[in-house]
C-alpha cells in the first residue's frame, strides 16, 4: 500500500491523517494544543509544542493504529494562518509565537496606514489587520527590541513544523500572501514595504509553491518519529486554501464556509481583481490562482464559550440540539459574536459581542439558538460584500467543526436563503493537505482530477421559505447592532484598561 499523510495544524488541536490511493483516510490521530493569554487581547503559543504535538499524533499512527510509516510517500501540511515565529540565528524559536487571533497590533496597523495609506492594498491587496504577521513584526520591533535585534527570519506556523521535520527553511506562498509583506500579484515579498518600515528583505524566508518538494524527512526527525527518512515533505498551504482544495472548491462560482474556532466565508479566484480591502485576497495553493475571504473570528469560539461558560454536564452536541426548543429568533435574543473582536466587515479589535432584548422569559435554549444564528449573520454580512460586487452563488459549501450540526446547517440555509451542502468525509482542512501531497508524488495530475477522486459531496440543507422570510426580518436588526454598541464597547475596553 501507499499513502499520503495530511497533517492539520489547527489552533486547539493538529490531526495527522493518512490517505490512500482512492482517498480514503485510512487513520487518523490528533494530540490538543492548548494557549498562553497572558493578558486580554493575546493569544500565543509554544512553536515547540506543534512539533510535540505532531509527533504523538504519528508516533500513535503507527503503535495504536498499526500504520506502516515506511509506506508513507509523501506528507503535507494546512496550518492555521499568519502566526509570527522569529527565529535567531541558530534557527532557534526567540519568543512565543503571536497568534492570529492576537489583537494586540492596532497602533501598529494605524502607523503602516499613516505611511503607505491606500498603495498598501495595491501591493498587497489587503488592509493591515491585527491578526496579519507584519504588525507583529513591528510590535516585537517596538516591544521587544532586544529580541527583535537577534532575529534572523521568521516562519509562518506550519512552515516553522515543516523545517523542524525536514531542516529546510521556507514559506509557501498561501500563506505568505497573509503576512502582508507580500506583493501578490508578482509573487515577491515588496521591496517597498521592507524599506519603508526598516525591515532587511533578507529577513523574509526563500518563497516556494504549495506543490513544491522542498526535502525529505530529515534523519533526525525520522529517528524522532518512525517516519521514514524517503517520505517527501510537499510545502502544504493555510489552513484555509487547503480546506478550500480538500472542499472540491475550484472554480470561480464556488463559495465556502468553514466553521472552526474562527469563520471563514471563502471564493475561489482566477485574476487579482480584488475588492479594495474589504475582503482578504490571497495567493492560492494552486499556481496563480487565488482565494478571497472575510473572517469571523469567533464562529465556533463563540458557541464554545457558550458551552464551557454556561453548559451543564452533558456533550456538546446535546447543548447545540437545545436550540430545536428555541424559535426562530429564539423569544427577541440577538447575538452578535464580537466576543473577542472583529475582522469583517468591521476591522475592529476593540468591539465585543453583545446579547441584544434579554427578557426574563429567556430559556438557555434562547441563548444557544442566539448564538448559532449570531455566528451566521456575520457571514450573511461577510456574503453581502460578494452581492455587493456582483457575486451570487447558487450553493454554498459548509466545512469545518460547525459543518457537523444538522441544526446549524438548516440556519445557515435559511439565513442565506440558499442551499447549503455539505462534503462527505468532514475532515476538508486534512485532506486538502494530502491532496497536495498526492499531486506531489504524481498521484494525480492536477487538483480537478484528485478532487474527483478524493471528495464525495454529502447532504445538502434547503431554504424553508417562511423561516426565511423571519430570518430577513431578524437581520435587518441584526445589522444595527454593531453601529449602535461600537461606542459602549469602546468606552468598556477603555475602562477595563484602565482599571
Ligand atoms: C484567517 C485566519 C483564521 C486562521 C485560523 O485569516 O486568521 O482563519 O487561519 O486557523
Amino acid at each position: 500500500m501507499s499513502y499520503v499523510m495530511g497533517v492539520d495544524l489547527g489552533t486547539s488541536s493538529v490531526k495527522v491523517s493518512v490517505v490512500d490511493k482512492a482517498g480514503q483516510i485510512v487513520s487518523q490521530e490528533s494530540a490538543s494544543l492548548s494557549l498562553i493569554q497572558e493578558q486580554p487581547g493575546y493569544s500565543e503559543q509554544n512553536p515547540e509544542d506543534w512539533v510535540t504535538a505532531t509527533t504523538v499524533a504519528i508516533v500513535n499512527l503507527a503503535l495504536k493504529d498499526h500504520v506502516d510509516l515506511n509506506q508513507v510517500e509523501g506528507i503535507s501540511y494546512s496550518g492555521q494562518m499568519h502566526g509570527l515565529v522569529l527565529l535567531g540565528s541558530e534557527n532557534q524559536v526567540l519568543r512565543p509565537a503571536i497568534l492570529w487571533d492576537d489583537t494586540r497590533t492596532t497602533k501598529q496597523c494605524q502607523e503602516i496606514m499613516d505611511i503607505f495609506g491606500d498603495e498598501f492594498i495595491k501591493i498587497t491587496k489587503n488592509r493591515p489587520l491585527e491578526g496579519f504577521t507584519l504588525p507583529k513584526i513591528l510590535w516585537v520591533k517596538e516591544n521587544e527590541p532586544e529580541i527583535f535585534k537577534q532575529a534572523k527570519t521568521f516562519l509562518l506556523p506550519k512552515d516553522y513544523l515543516r523545517y523542524r521535520m525536514t531542516g529546510v527553511i521556507n514559506m509557501e506562498y498561501s500563506d505568505a500572501a497573509g503576512t502582508v509583506l507580500l506583493d501578490v500579484v508578482n509573487k515577491k515579498w515588496s521591496q517597498e514595504i521592507c524599506d519603508k518600515l526598516g525591515l532587511d528583505i533578507d529577513f523574509c524566508p526563500p518563497l516556494v509553491n504549495s506543490i513544491d518538494e522542498v526535502g525529505t524527512i530529515s534523519s533526525r526527525y525520522a529517528e524522532y518519529s518512525g517516519m521514514s527518512e524517503n517520505t517527501k515533505v510537499f510545502a502544504g498551504a493555510a489552513d484555509n486554501a487547503a480546506g478550500a482544495i480538500g472542499a472540491g472548491i475550484l472554480d470561480e462560482d464556488q463559495v465556502m464556509i468553514s466553521t472552526g474556532t474562527s469563520g471563514v466565508v471563502l471564493k475561489f479566484e482566477n485574476d487579482t481583481k480584488g475588492y479594495e480591502g474589504r475582503l482578504h485576497f490571497f495567493n492560492h495553493a494552486i499556481p496563480d490562482k487565488y482565494y478571497s475571504m472575510g473572517v469571523t473570528l469567533a464562529a465556533g469560539h463563540s458557541l464554545k464559550w457558550l458551552y464551557y461558560t454556561f453548559g451543564e454536564d452533558e456533550p456538546l452536541q446535546d447543548f447545540v440540539k437545545r436550540a430545536n426548543d428555541a424559535p426562530v429568533g429564539a423569544h427577541g435574543l440577538i447575538f452578535t459574536p464580537y466576543i473577542v473582536g472583529e475582522r469583517t466587515p468591521y476591522a475592529d479589535s476593540k468591539i465585543r459581542g453583545s446579547f441584544i432584548g434579554v427578557s426574563s422569559l429567556n430559556t438557555k435554549a434562547d441563548f444557544v439558538r442566539a448564538v448559532l444564528e449570531g455566528v451566521i449573520f456575520s457571514y450573511a454580512d461577510i456574503l453581502k460584500i460578494y452581492h455587493e460586487y456582483g457575486q451570487h452563488f447558487d450553493t454554498i459549501y459548509s466545512i469545518g467543526g460547525g459543518a457537523k450540526s444538522p441544526e446549524w446547517l438548516q440556519i445557515q440555509a435559511n439565513i442565506f436563503n440558499t442551499k447549503v451542502s455539505t462534503i462527505k468525509n468532514d475532515q476538508e482542512t486534512g485532506i486538502g493537505a494530502a491532496m497536495i501531497a498526492a499531486i506531489g508524488v504524481k498521484w494525480f495530475d492536477d487538483f480537478k482530477s484528485c478532487a474527483d477522486q478524493f471528495i464525495q459531496k454529502g447532504k445538502s440543507y434547503w431554504p424553508e421559505p417562511e423561516k426565511v422570510e423571519q430570518y430577513q426580518k431578524l437581520y435587518n436588526i441584526y445589522a444595527k447592532v454593531y453601529g449602535q454598541t461600537k461606542e459602549i464597547n469602546h468606552e468598556l475596553i477603555d475602562f477595563r484598561n484602565d482599571n
